[in-house]
């Protein structure tokens, strides 16, 4: 067995191969079983895509019809998970409410008939079809409501954005936001796809593996940077406070949210799309607030000053604007972002479950060897014990 060199982050080593797409950061590259984002953002809708993603071609119109009927089938959550989310302080973050309520979808369904294809199917159907139920049930209870129901009229999209706020939205916002839900499907081996694969690869069950993924996604570095990008605009405030801040975050040494890929040397293809979104939206409500103005010059600085280090806007820079411009609490942004990314959690995890072998690296140890046990009378009390550091 070769040993690789070590790499922090595992940055450039492969831990998979895998079909269902591919990045090519230098050049702003993204294809989702070969197909361009580009293409499928403008074309496709998000359960196509998401059906593009698991099973690995386009699905026929028979073949999406019973899809989107099945997965509308089966929004509805079962009374207990609705009432044990009752029970979830209204100060959690949905990231949280969320991520309980996927594991305890396993108290439900966890047989783990993995090598029966009925079983897999149906665990992504449940899981596509439940967790944007999960999302704005909470959303409601957390504020002492009950929540709304799926509406079975309406699909995917819309009837998310209808749970939110018991309104039927208007259908442009609808596209708009399963545009999003399709820029946000998958990414290769990111942190949270990587969890799951890491989950996944004990054959534990479908449940487990998701709710690992969304407790990964919810770090500030990783999808919950679109949520701290609107804090950011508002700390800023101004145009004219943007350099200053920016300088401020750079001499300091702090990430600016939104900013910055492990893979991505230039502008996020996604960021490219959302920020003509947000540009669509603040354009037609016609509202005076500069949110957007503002990150464009926030754009504008940090391309100055880090764009010959290849930190770029990433997909996390723009789309909290436009989830802002849809009336979404911020707090639900990474959840929004775990309700797309289950698609590409979901294929991760079907790929490998075809050639499965336990995710178990090594390590380089630094620590030391043949010390001898230390009679508690005898043990010296320090603040720096050997080991620490
Ligand atoms: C997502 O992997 C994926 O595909 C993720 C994702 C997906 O679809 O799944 O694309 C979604 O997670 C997008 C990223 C959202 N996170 C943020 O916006 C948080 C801010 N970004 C950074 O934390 C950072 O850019 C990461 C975490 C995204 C990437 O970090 P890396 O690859 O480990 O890079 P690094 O921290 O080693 O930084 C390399 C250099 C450093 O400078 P030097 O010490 O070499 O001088 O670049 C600098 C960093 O300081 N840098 C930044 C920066 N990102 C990197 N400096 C300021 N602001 C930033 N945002």
């Amino acid at each position: 067995m070769t040993v690789c060199e070590y790499s922090p982050g595992l940055e450039g080593i492969p831990a998979t191969k895998s079909s269902i797409s591919y990045v090519d950061g230098k050049n702003g590259i993204l294809e989702y079983r070969g197909i361009a984002i580009e293409e499928l953002a403008e074309k496709s809708t998000f359960l196509e895509t998401a059906y593009l993603l698991i099973w690995g071609k386009l699905p026929t119109q028979a073949e999406l019809t019973e899809f989107e009927t099945t997965i509308r089938y089966h929004r509805r959550i079962k009374y207990r998970i609705r009432d044990m989310m009752k029970c979830f302080p209204e100060t959690g973050h949905p990231m949280d409410a969320l991520q309980t309520s996927a594991a305890a979808l396993g108290l439900f369904y966890s047989r783990r008939a993995l090598d029966n294809p009925v079983y897999i199917r149906e665990a992504v159907v449940r899981l596509l079809a439940k967790i944007p139920t999960m999302v704005a049930a909470f959303k409601q209870m957390r504020k002492g409501n009950d929540p709304v129901q799926p509406n079975d009229e309406l699909d995917y999209s819309a009837n998310f954005l209808y749970m939110l706020t018991e309104r039927v939205p208007d259908p442009i916002e609808a596209r708009i936001f399963d545009i999003c839900l399709t820029l946000h499907a998958e990414h290769t081996i990111n942190a949270s796809t990587f969890s799951a694969m890491v989950t996944a690869s004990t054959l534990t069950d479908p449940y487990a593996v998701i709710a690992s993924a969304v407790g990964t996604l919810a770090g500030p570095l990783h999808g919950g940077a679109n949520e701290e990008v609107l804090t950011m605009l508002d700390e800023i405030g101004s145009k004219e406070n943007v350099r200053p801040y920016i300088e401020k975050l750079i001499a300091n040494k702090e990430k600016i949210m939104g900013f910055g890929h492990r893979v991505y040397k230039v502008k996020d293809p996604r960021a490219i799309i959302l920020q003509r979104l947000a540009e669509q939206l603040f354009a037609t409500t016609g509202d005076d607030d500069d949110y957007y103005q503002l990150a464009v010059e926030v754009e504008r600085v940090v391309e100055e000053k880090l764009g010959s280090k290849g930190i770029y806007p990433n997909v996390d820079f723009y789309s909290g604007l436009v989830y802002q411009k849809l009336g979404i609490p911020r707090d639900l942004f990474t959840p929004i972002f775990a309700i797309a990314r289950v698609a590409g959690w979901l294929a991760h995890w079907k790929e490998q479950l075809g050639v499965n072998r336990i995710f178990r690296p090594t390590q380089i140890y630094t620590g030391e060897h043949n010390l001898g046990y230390i009679p508690i009378e005898e043990r010296i009390c320090d603040t720096e014990r050997p080991g620490d550091s």
